[in-house]
């Protein structure tokens, strides 16, 4: 039951109106900020709300999803992923709207063997269509400590950063015809799960049960969804930094396939 003085109610009245006007960041606080939403008790929110935990084993894997929906914003959180042969597994954080004719934008982590690298896979869906894919190796080991990833979204592009270091810069290219992710809200999803017939070396590796469950924990999840980011553009520092980690860490990219698209790439590879 709320109990407050006649003197705090002014200042309770007006961080209601400041929230209720624009969608603001969350509290930093797991218990407040997400659901958890599958997984039978292999999730955990720990130390005070400060901790999440998703867990994978033979017969489950788990996920949790943002409480707000966010139209625009940035989007980090900080992750340590599952550690030592984790090959089979992925670890997944994006934003997605609901619908059939969905808007989504993808992080997933892709397990390896011990001492081998993770893959970053990241794609943009509008209205349902993705096949947009870039994947990178990362410069450092993401088992050993925790480290940033963040989806930047407004109206002019989307930015997929790991440690403040932009990695893919998806650019509205509405006026060349090339569907762009807006009006619809989104919630930021995060899960773990078994993905072995595709993940690792194309799913050559399975996941080795024996070593289960897989762990992979997060924390400083800050889902900002204020308009500070809609102008947000880039710098000539971090298009330096997205050239560099473009040229040396990209593995994959879909405007380079030739095989896949025999036809012809997307418009916005022309661009890209
Ligand atoms: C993972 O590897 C580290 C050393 O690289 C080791 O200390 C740790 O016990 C291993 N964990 C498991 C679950 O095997
Ligand atoms: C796993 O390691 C192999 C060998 O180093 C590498 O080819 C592959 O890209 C790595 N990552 C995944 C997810 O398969």
């Amino acid at each position: 039951m709320a109990c407050y003085s006649y003197s705090a109610y002014p200042i309770f009245l007006f961080s209601f109106i400041v929230t209720s006007s624009f969608i603001v960041a969350n509290t930093g606080n797991f218990n407040k900020d997400v659901d958890i939403t599958w997984g039978d008790g292999r999730a955990k929110i720990l130390n005070k709300g400060k901790l999440l935990t998703l867990s994978l084993d033979k017969a489950s894997g788990s996920g949790f999803e943002s409480k707000n929906e966010f139209l625009y914003g940035k989007f980090n959180v900080q992750l340590k992923l599952v550690p030592n042969n984790s090959a089979g597994t992925v670890t997944a954080y994006y934003l997605k709207s609901p619908g059939a004719s969905w808007d989504e934008i993808d992080f997933e982590f892709l397990g390896n063997l011990s001492g081998n690298p993770y893959i970053v896979h990241t794609n943009v869906y509008t209205q349902g269509k993705g096949d947009r894919e870039q994947q990178f190796y990362l410069w450092f080991d993401p088992t050993a400590d925790f480290h940033t990833y963040s989806i930047l979204w407004n109206p002019s592009h989307i930015v997929f950063s790991v440690d403040g270091i932009p990695i893919r810069e998806f650019k509205n290219l509405e006026a060349i015809g090339v569907p762009f992710p807006k009006n619809l809200p989104m919630r930021v999803y995060s899960s773990l799960w078994n993905a072995d017939d595709w993940a690792t070396r194309g799913g050559l590796i399975k996941t080795d049960w024996s070593q289960a469950p897989f762990t992979a924990s997060y924390r400083n999840f800050k889902a900002d969804g204020s308009r500070a980011w809609l102008l947000q553009q880039m710098d000539s520092t971090n298009q330096r930094r997205l050239y560099w980690v473009q040229k040396n860490h990209m593995i994959y990219n879909y405007c380079t396939d030739t095989k896949r698209f025999p036809q012809g790439f997307p418009k916005e590879c022309a661009v890209h």
